[in-house]
């Protein structure tokens, strides 16, 4: 299958094309190479073609469709920006770059399609009041935090709440400019399916970490962040009291999911979007990732600060049943395992780092 990677040149989709050339496809490349992220010029697998353009331009577009069989959408900027000002160029990046993909390839009649979408669309994670069943709490408030609750509470009762794992049926919440542009991504996506008769797939990345991973960004994740400081011999700083839960999966479980995706396209019904969590299924914390990186790389034990952000999420784990069910798909990288070697794997260095105000989660 020729198999046209967007953003093919970046952390996830150079996975994807390593994947997919494994797998015996024919991977080809558009990436801009943004100068934020690449400072200095990737290099890809060798007899990779990359079509170094914008996926704004419809002509190069047209051009990288050519004898494509389906296309992999990870080309997107990441993350937050610096402030609000960024957000045209986040959505004119996200939002209009994928309706210049979607138009090119409804032209060229290319019908398959898999998305990279992201958990950022669901805003907080799941929460059950033993009271009130599952209960949608909102932004936690800076009162709160700085007097160290960190844990969210029952909008109706107060009470302590249980955390659980998201499904794709939650309702959507994207909090800020950058998962609204990821939602909408996904709506393009499923109104390109059902006008052209394509078949869409988006699969809902949580926190995905590993090889080539860049470094020193908030987009990055606190992976990163932590591996940084152990690099520079000091110990992590973990926020809040450590117990914040999320979901790391490895890079090359991800593109395997790509992979898997892109190959069962062929017989979902035309006309059909379906969205599918992405993640290990195996619930961390913050503090628990800090102690393995730490311990890999016999650094310093990590130091709780009790420091937050406003606007992080206090947990967000989903359930990825559906995806694992569907495509036989396995995470199989363990985490340990993947921490182990992502606290020694060399990272990316971008030219300029984004602002730290942002959010540990994408
Ligand atoms: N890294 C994560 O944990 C994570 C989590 C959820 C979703 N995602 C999504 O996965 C995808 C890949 O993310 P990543 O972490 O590999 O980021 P990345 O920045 O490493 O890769 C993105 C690539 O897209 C390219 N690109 C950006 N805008 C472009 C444009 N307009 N035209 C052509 N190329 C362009 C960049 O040059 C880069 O090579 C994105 O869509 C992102 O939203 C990532
Ligand atoms: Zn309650």
């Amino acid at each position: 299958m020729r198999v046209l990677v967007t953003g093919g040149a970046g952390f996830i989709g150079s996975h994807i094309v390593a994947a997919l050339l494994e797998r015996g496809h024919d991977p080809v490349v558009l990436d801009a190479l943004l100068p934020a992220v690449h400072p200095v010029r990737p290099t890809l697998p060798e007899g990779v073609a990359c079509l170094e353009a914008d996926v704004r331009n419809p002509a190069e577009v047209a051009r990288a469709l050519g004898g494509v069989d389906a296309v992999c959408h990870q080309a997107a900027m990441v993350g937050l920006g610096k402030d609000f000002a960024d957000t045209p160029a986040y959505v004119s990046c996200n939002d209009h770059g994928t309706a210049v993909l979607l138009a090119a390839m409804a032209e060229a009649g290319v019908d398959r399609l898999v998305l990279a979408g992201s958990m950022v669309v669901y805003g907080e994670g799941r929460y059950d009041c033993p009271e009130h069943g599952p209960v949608r709490p909102g932004p936690r408030r800076a009162g709160d935090l700085a007097a160290r609750r960190f844990e969210p509470r029952c909008p109706h009762c107060g009470g302590e709440l249980v955390p659980g794992l998201v499904s794709e049926d939650a309702a959507m919440d994207p909090r800020n400019v950058y998962a609204v542009t990821k939602l909408a991504q996904e709506h393009l996506a499923r109104s390109w399916a059902r006008a052209t008769g394509g078949r869409a797939v988006s699969l809902r990345y949580h926190n995905v970490y590993g090889p080539g991973m860049p470094r020193d960004t908030p987009y990055a994740g606190v992976a990163s962040f932590f591996r940084s400081a152990l690099a520079r011999g000091e110990a992590p700083r973990v926020f809040e009291d450590g117990r914040q839960r999320r979901d790391f999966v490895h890079v090359r479980d991800v593109a395997m999911a790509n992979v898997l995706a892109l190959e069962a396209l062929g017989s979902h019904a035309a006309g059909g979007f379906e969205a599918f969590n992405c993640g290990s299924d195996a619930p961390r914390t913050i503090g628990e990732m800090a102690r393995v990186l730490s311990a890999a790389c016999g650094g310093p034990e990590p130091v709780v600060t009790g420091e937050y952000r406003l606007g992080d999420v206090r947990h967000i784990t989903a359930t990825s049943r559906r995806l694992r069910q569907a495509l036989g798909w396995q995470p199989r990288v363990g985490f340990e395992e993947g921490m182990t070697e992502f606290a020694c794997a060399p990272q990316r260095r971008l030219s300029h780092p984004v602002s730290t105000a942002a959010p540990a989660t994408q």
